[in-house]
């Protein structure tokens, strides 16, 4: 249809499948076609929380975090902390507060248990080498959408002074003191970035971080760690310096609001025609997406302490997008922006740049009638790690096409929230299961479609 049928992955013509009588429960029942109106409260940012309490292992004394998001990877976080030592409390009336306390690390060991179930335990490397001197970690696991493996993370600690191998599914690292060192990374990952940081901030001397991330979760992360008396400073040039300092101490926190919640509630209000109010959505956390609907013709309007997203009184028009590093288009943006380019008349194109298997979820929204083609070259403009290897990275979606409901099963995270979007489009009733990811990411997000007057149930 495009052209460039050679790289062509998946089309649109599919046999639709067949509605199947058996689905896995829980699941939820969407019935589309009401947009979607009033307001939300997005909740703390996973992104940033889940590292925040890894960071609180630095030190012996209390850490209060507020606007902790009440999901499931946070309460595999708190496990994971909880089985070197870390103590936990909610607080009963805030609700969304946690006291996080770990006197002593009681043992270098995450159990290999954790294997698998999210890229946490890999950041205890640095608070477990300062306190213990020895970590023993389970291999990681994270949403199906690339390798995603952790040289860069193993790599930047052995330059500060770990040694460290890999041996029956577990990284085995000994450090008697870490050191400052320069360490450049191959590529501005947040999960490495993160993790040389809380190696370097009770290192011996200085620490250069090259090339690294500075995603706004990591810039609250930074501002955490110099409240519990790190010094970090951000350079020009994605260049993070940290002198490093002999003890952290207790402090108080309040987590910034989750940007990837933001814009998928954003894109939940403008794809149905609707009218979403997204309380505690941040400016300066989403210029490149508001940039990216502004070229869409969709409407928003920032106001004191959210900002509205609308369908606008004229068409929506199709672009060109490119994911990447902050402050780039964020990959987590992507699924939802392409959900809402199949609305939209005429071809869009995105290239993934950030993982190699970004698209997987796209074959759902192809049997519910979206028109998406994927490719393996690179269509776009920036230089793409991916560019002569053979992944389905870039795609072009020709809209619009009409959606029909179907039953889904959802594959990670980000692509949950998509399908929730489309059977929100989409006539008739869907039924979505594997609800478990989605709620890994996004709080109460049943009762936040609700309150947006979704035709929403979750079936036992
Ligand atoms: N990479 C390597 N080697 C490494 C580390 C990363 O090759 O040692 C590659 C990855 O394979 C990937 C790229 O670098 O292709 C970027 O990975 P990065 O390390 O930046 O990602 P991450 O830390 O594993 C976090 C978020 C992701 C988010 C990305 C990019 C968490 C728990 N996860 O992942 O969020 O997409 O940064 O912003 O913070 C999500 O929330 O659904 C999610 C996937």
């Amino acid at each position: 249809m495009f052209g460039v049928r050679s790289s062509i992955i998946h089309s649109e013509h599919r046999t639709p499948r067949r509605r199947s009588d058996h689905i896995e429960t829980p699941y939820y029942e969407i019935e589309g076609g009401k947009p979607l109106k009033g307001r939300v409260r997005i909740s703390g940012a996973k992104n940033a929380a889940t590292k925040e309490i890894v960071a609180s292992l630095l030190t012996d004394e209390p850490v209060i975090l507020h606007n902790v998001p009440h999901i499931g990877d946070i309460a595999v976080t708190l496990d994971v902390c909880t089985s070197v030592g870390l103590t936990y409390e909610w607080d009963s009336v805030a609700g969304n507060s946690l006291r996080l306390h770990t006197p002593t690390v009681e043992t270098p060991e995450v159990p290999l248990g954790f294997s698998g179930l999210n890229r946490i335990p890999i950041l205890l490397l640095g608070p477990l080498l300062h306190r213990y001197g020895k970590a023993i970690i389970p291999m990681l696991g994270g949403d199906d959408i690339g390798t995603r493996p952790v040289d860069f993370h193993v790599h930047a600690l052995e330059q500060l002074g770990a040694q460290i191998v890999f041996q029956d599914g577990r990284y085995y690292a000994v450090a008697d003191r870490l050191r400052g060192a320069v360490i450049e990374l191959p590529y501005p990952s947040v999960g490495a970035t993160e993790n040389t940081l809380f190696a370097a901030v009770l290192a011996e001397g200085t620490t250069l971080i090259k090339n690294a991330a500075v995603e706004p979760e990591i810039m609250d992360q930074v501002m955490l760690l110099q409240k519990m008396g790190a010094i970090i400073f951000m350079d020009t040039d994605r260049t993070i310096v940290v002198e490093g300092v002999e003890r952290l101490n207790g402090t108080e926190h309040t987590i910034i609001n989750d940007r990837i919640e933001a814009a998928s509630f954003a894109i939940a209000g403008i794809i149905t025609g609707g009218d979403v109010l997204v309380e505690g959505a941040e400016q300066a956390h989403m210029l490149t997406f508001l940039n990216k609907l502004r070229q869409v013709g969709a409407g928003f309007e920032v106001k004191p302490g959210g900002i509205r997203f609308f369908y606008p009184d004229h068409p929506l028009k199709p672009i060109a997008l490119e994911t990447d590093v902050h402050p780039g288009f964020m990959t987590d943006w992507q699924q939802p922006f392409v959900m809402l380019m199949t609305q939209v008349d005429g071809l869009s194109v995105v290239h993934e740049t950030v993982y190699e298997k970004r698209f997987g979820y796209t074959e759902e929204l192809v049997r519910m009638g979206a028109e998406i083609q994927l490719f393996r070259q690179c269509l776009g403009e920036k230089r793409c790690r991916f560019r002569s290897r053979d992944h389905a990275h870039s795609c072009i979606i020709r809209g619009a096409t009409p959606l029909r409901a179907a039953d889904m099963t959802i594959p990670d995270l980000r692509a949950g929230f998509s399908y929730l979007i489309a059977a929100a489009v989409a006539e008739g009733t869907s039924r979505i299961s594997g609800i478990r990811y989605v709620e890994r990411g996004y709080a109460n997000i049943l009762r936040k479609f609700q309150e947006l007057d979704a035709n929403i149930q979750v079936c036992q």
